[in-house]
């Protein structure tokens, strides 16, 4: 069975009340069950991790190196901040998904670059929820090398 860590970064908890003209209305908790859906279907399990904190993700993406198969990340606004996360995600040493929901290049200026696409073997943004199934049926894909 192939193993997936799905991260989301800072104020992703507060998905279903936060911007949802932008991010929707989906809580968390709902987009989480898809992506565990998801990597069912396609015969992997998926496992969901939140968190505010840069240092949280980063100790998770150390982790996951030898007990996961591949990250489908969101990093939030870590996204466009943070080398630590790219450092963390180049050292891990598996494929990385990186998914937006929304489209960041459509956004504000600082938002068109992420320090963790220099670490992404593929990134989805723009399609909202629908972005999370791509990315963990993406993520699965590669493992199996296809
Ligand atoms: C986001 C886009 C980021 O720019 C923003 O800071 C987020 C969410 C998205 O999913 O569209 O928090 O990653």
């Amino acid at each position: 069975m192939y193993r997936i860590l799905v991260l989301n970064g800072p104020n992703l908890n507060m998905l279903g009340t936060r911007q949802p003209e932008i991010y929707g209305r989906d809580t968390l908790d709902d987009i989480d069950a898809l992506c565990r859906q998801t990597a069912e279907k396609f015969g992997a399990c998926a496992d969901c991790f939140q968190s505010n904190s840069e240092g949280a993700l980063i100790d998770r993406i150390q982790q996951a190196r030898g007990s996961y198969d591949a990250i489908v990340i969101n990093p939030a606004a870590y996204s466009h901040t943070s080398v630590a996360i790219m450092d963390a995600l180049l050292a891990c040493d598996l494929p990385v998904v990186e998914v937006h929901l929304s489209n960041i290049h459509r956004r504000d200026e600082f938002r068109h670059f992420s320090y963790v696409s220099k670490a992404a073997t593929g990134v989805i943004c723009g399609l909202g929820k629908k972005g999370y199934v791509l990315a963990v049926e993406a993520a699965v894909s590669l493992v199996k090398g296809e």
